[in-house]
């Protein structure tokens, strides 16, 4: 065999260096992370999700997408081959930073189980399969589950510090009170109050004025539209801009107007860590973004704080625990029982023939409820 010389072989190396210049991040389908509330049973939430995070054969998280189409897949199925149940599972949403958003919905239940296969590829990912012990309930399954053990479950907050906060100035609730109250000082002009009594686990509604229209919380197109730019101005509309959340999810730096109004996962937001404050009048936000551009590593390190924070607390499976502390505080305080008043409606639970399945759980008796 001939040699080639030396030179020429180093040459060679150098060529095929070149070549691979753009390194094609590898994904370890082993190494990769799974984790998220969508990978427990217990956890019944009308969609269920999970997260998958790529990282490479070094063990190195991946902060951006691997180009091209993502080969990660993910099957759910149900456990047994004797029930069929119909499982919506789309394409995992690429969050664009090496993580990817897993969200799949059942229309049914499955006494059996569940199998969630994870792949990379045709390589299970992390511990995939990962198998949930049935029976896997409907959202619209009726079983009433322990209060205590459903917060267990959702791993929800022990504090709320807002919601402390916020019931501070009502150590005690008079129903008769606000009942005679709230309609003459709210009702006329703004329009929409719906009033509701929960009772025995009912739910029953007494609508004043309009219902308002919340459809605008449309998330994937608003997700996406915060995705196009590099600064975000948050300004109030009539209250709280209901546009802030989706603008502190994407991966623009937020600029936000100072504002006495507030949402509840607002507290745990701190300007300069998650967001740029602008004051309410407004007279600083060129300012404030010139110094955006002007220190731009800096910015983006916010845009990036901020983005993971709200991801941390907009979990759908907290906004559950949110509502049912804010029920639990307002039920303690109240002065008077609860009672179902004149021309309120019995709120049902959806009929979803589908739905129909076995609760597992013992019904609690009626005394109990
Ligand atoms: C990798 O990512 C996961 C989830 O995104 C995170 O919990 C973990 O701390 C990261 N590891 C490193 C070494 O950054
Ligand atoms: C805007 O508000 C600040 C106080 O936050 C005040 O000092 C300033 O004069 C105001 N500017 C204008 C243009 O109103």
């Amino acid at each position: 065999m001939r040699r080639l010389p030396r030179a020429l072989l180093l040459q060679l190396r150098l060529a095929l260096l070149v070549a691979a210049g753009a390194p094609e991040v590898l994904v370890s389908a082993p190494r990769s992370l799974v984790w998220g509330p969508g990978l427990q049973a217990a956890v019944v939430l009308p969609v269920r999700y999970f997260y998958l995070q790529a990282v490479n054969s070094e063990g190195q998280n991946l902060t951006r997408s691997p180009a091209g189409e993502t080969p990660f897949k993910v099957v759910v199925k149900s456990l047994s081959p004797k029930e069929l149940v119909r499982i919506h599972v789309p394409k995992p949403l690429d969050r664009n930073d090496g993580t990817f958003l897993m969200r799949y919905r059942m229309y049914e239940t499955v006494d059996e189980g569940l199998k969630i296969e994870v792949l990379y590829g045709d390589e299970h990912v992390a511990q995939s399969p990962y198998i949930l012990k049935g029976p896997v309930y409907h959202e619209y399954c009726e079983c009433p589950e322990d209060p205590q053990a459903w917060q267990k479950t959702l791993s929800c907050p022990t504090k709320e510090p807002q919601i402390a906060k916020d019931f501070a100035s009502f150590p005690s609730i008079n129903l008769q009170q606000m009942l005679k109250e709230v309609p003459k000082r709210f009702g006329d002009e703004r329009g929409a109050i719906v009033h509701y009594t929960i009772l025995n686990n009912h739910v029953y509604r007494r609508s004043l004025g309009k219902y308002t229209d919340f459809k605008m919380f449309s998330d994937e197109i608003l997700l996406s539209l915060t995705r196009k730019y590099k600064y975000q101005v948050n300004v109030d509309g009539t209250v709280a801009a209901y546009r802030y959340p989706y603008l502190m999810l994407g991966d623009s730096l937020v600029l936000k107007q100072d504002s006495p109004y507030y949402e509840h996962f607002y507290m745990a937001l701190e300007p300069w860590k998650h967001y740029v404050p602008i004051k309410r009048n407004l007279s600083d936000l060129l300012e404030k973004v010139k110094w955006a551009k002007e220190n731009d590593e800096e910015a983006k390190k916010i845009a990036k704080e901020g983005q993971l924070m709200a991801r941390d607390l907009l979990q759908p499976h907290r906004l559950y625990c949110y509502y049912y502390q804010v029920l639990q505080k307002y039920a303690e305080r109240q002065s008077s029982k609860p009672e179902v008043r004149d021309g309120m409606e019995l709120v049902p639970q959806p009929e979803d023939s589908t739905a129909i399945c076995q609760c597992h759980r013992k019904k609690p008796s009626r005394e109990e409820l």
